[in-house]
């Protein structure tokens, strides 16, 4: 590959909120980016679905095509970079981008998480690189950070708060008051929700990002249908007034592990009560924020927007300026991790936090007595219990016990047995307390 006159062609593939972004952003920042990559960083082509629609930034229309194989076939681009979404067709894109030696820039989570093994594959046959800071937590470097910067490292463990939509709305409904639906409103028309936002609100959003996290980690991809993935579409004003109660906050976590002794590897998404006096559980709005944890460093941690316009569009340019300076330099794939084969991931059963569980009882003598029974028979310790006393007369009330760490196929097996009680209904909560140590 080489560069005319150091000039990087772009081929764009989307013009939606991120892809103006970037286009706007390349404009806007065009000489700092020639000064530090010895590049002019220029969109050469767009690729859009409607040339009608109207749009936040004016592209000249000669460059406008409605196909993205324009992109790929044109031999002055270097680059693509891929905003289209979805997976399959973004996977057509990105390997036919590669199958050209053309450099590629993607921030989707969904083809990475899906089909990250074949591509990376792909990039390595081809020699050619694919680049995705944008695919996790907007505009954190945290593919960089985890991939450059604690490369001596073994990663212990990473939380993160990966979805800003998420956590916009789990803050909008606790410090605001406002309903589900509002805030969700509110996250899309501030261009943070995907395209189908029940990817953000049903976790698995979060679960490509902690998969992607998982393989930079750990060098190994898993599969999604072998991560546990829970979103926050249940999470009730109820539960989030214990928890402050208690002196937590719901958040929704990604978790990334592995026991060094262990060669399994645990990914799993859920809302999660974060103890008050750890810096997670502030992380509110928009911003996300990634704890990694590494044996030579210690604690880290990495903080800022993790949705939007511009933040996600800083995360495409990183990307840009490296494939516009590793076109100078001819470095061909980037290739970091040492394997990109399956991994195996530890079964959620074998998952072990602190619990926090919310029933309602029927307020009679012994339903306590049956359901510490049923824990203590499960070998679950309870750390403590709320029985709030009833504003009003009531039959039913609300129990909360905190549950000591346990093995989630205890808890999932001792709940089973305590909602088959008379006295309990079957309407109940249970969230994972995270202590977050390594
Ligand atoms: N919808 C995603 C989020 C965008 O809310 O985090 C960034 O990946």
């Amino acid at each position: 590959m080489e560069t005319s006159s150091k000039q990087l062609h772009i081929g764009l593939a989307g013009l939606g909120n991120v892809g103006s972004g970037v286009y706007k952003n390349l404009i806007r920042n065009k000489d700092i980016l020639q000064e530090r990559t010895g590049s002019q960083l220029q969109v050469a082509k767009v690729a859009v679905r409607d040339l009608n629609r109207q749009r936040e930034v004016k592209v000249a229309p000669e460059i406008l095509t409605t196909d993205w194989r324009d992109l790929v076939d044109d031999p002055a681009i270097d680059v693509v970079v891929e905003l289209i979404g979805g997976d399959e067709e973004a996977f057509e894109l990105i390997s036919a981008a590669l199958h050209a030696r053309k450099a590629v820039v993607t921030g989707n989570k969904a083809v990475l998480a899906k089909h990250g093994k074949r591509l990376i594959e792909l990039s390595e046959e081809k020699n050619t690189p694919l680049y995705c800071e944008a695919a996790v937590a907007g505009g954190i470097p945290i593919i960089k950070a985890v991939k450059e910067a604690l490369v001596g490292n073994r990663i212990d463990s990473i939380y993160g708060i990966i979805n800003g939509t998420s956590n916009y709305i789990l803050t909008r409904m606790t410090k605001a008051g406002i309903s589900f639906a509002e805030a969700l409103q509110e996250a899309s028309d501030k261009g943070f929700a995907e395209a189908d936002p029940s990817l953000d609100v049903n976790g698995w959003d979060a679960g490509h990002k902690a998969i992607i996290l998982g393989w930079l980690s750990y060098g190994r991809w898993l599969k999604p249908e072998e991560i546990s993935v829970t979103g926050i579409e249940d999470i009730s004003s109820e539960d989030v007034a214990f928890a402050d109660s208690l002196g937590y906050e719901i958040k929704l976590l990604g978790v990334i592990r592995q026991d060094q002794a262990d060669e399994r590897i645990e990914v799993r998404v859920a809302p999660c009560l974060i103890p008050r006096t750890h810096i997670l559980s502030s992380v509110d709005g928009v911003f996300n924020a990634v704890a990694v944890h590494g044996n030579v460093v210690g604690e880290t941690l990495f903080y800022g927007s993790g949705a939007g316009q511009d933040a996600t569009s800083s995360a495409v340019i990183s990307d840009l300026a490296d494939a516009a300076k590793n076109l100078i330099n001819e470095v061909g794939c980037t290739g970091f991790v040492p394997q990109g084969d399956y991994g195996v991931a530890l079964p959620i059963e074998e998952t072990i936090s602190q619990y926090y569980l919310r029933l309602g009882v029927v307020d009679e003598p012994g339903v306590l007595a049956k359901i510490s029974n049923i824990m203590g028979e499960n070998s679950i310790g309870i750390l403590s219990v709320i029985q709030p006393e009833p504003k009003e007369p009531s039959t039913h009330i609300p129990l909360v016990l905190l549950l000591h760490d346990a093995e989630y196929g205890k808890v999932s097996n001792a709940m089973r047995k305590i909602l088959a009680l008379e006295a309990v209904e079957t309407e109940h909560t249970l969230l994972r307390v995270e202590t977050l140590e390594h």
